[in-house]
């Protein structure tokens, strides 16, 4: 298995990885963003990687530089914005490989904290996180009111 940055010729892949983690997520607005990530102008992902056995994939994680995100001790911080494993290859070591990707890319640009979120949609994601050294945060709930005009 090697996990190395995502290139262009990952595109179809990298979407395809993307509607299954995010079902919900518009195929046309993905490629548009990934598009603009190697176009070096990305406002959603500073850095991705893939995680591959013989040229099949297996997983990817993307990242993000955010000004601000919840718990962190510094700014900007790297962000994990995207993390999946394919069913088959799970509990293999293949998402905490990717996580030594993103860690590495971290430390070799400057930064010395990473920060990530979850919510109840991905149950495994808390133990894994913390099998993988991040310490849980606060607790969020979020709420919305539609105002009638
Ligand atoms: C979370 C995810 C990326 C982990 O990938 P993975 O390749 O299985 O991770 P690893 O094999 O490196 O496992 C790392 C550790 O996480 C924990 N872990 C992983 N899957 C687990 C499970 N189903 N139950 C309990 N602990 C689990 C274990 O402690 C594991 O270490 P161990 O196997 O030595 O005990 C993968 O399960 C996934 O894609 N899940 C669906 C999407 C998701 O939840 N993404 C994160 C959103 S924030």
């Amino acid at each position: 298995m090697n996990v190395r940055p995502m290139e262009r010729r990952d595109l179809e892949t990298w979407v395809a990885m993307q509607l299954e983690l995010w079902p919900d997520a518009d195929r046309a607005e993905q490629l548009e963003s990934l598009e603009d990530y190697f176009e070096g102008g990305s406002d959603f992902i500073t850095a991705a990687f893939i995680a591959e056995d013989n040229e099949t994939p297996l997983g990817f994680l993307e990242l993000n530089l955010r000004a601000y995100a919840e718990g962190a001790e510094s700014s900007p911080v790297p962000h994990i914005e995207g993390w999946f494993v394919s069913e088959d290859a799970r509990r293999t070591g293949v998402g905490g490989a990717l996580m030594q990707a993103a860690e590495q890319w971290a430390l070799a640009n400057g930064y010395h904290e990473l920060t990530s979120d979850t919510t109840d949609d991905y149950p495994i994601s808390p133990a894994a996180h913390t099998k993988l050294g991040f310490v849980e945060g606060d607790r969020l709930i979020t709420f919305r009111k539609t105002l009638n005009t």
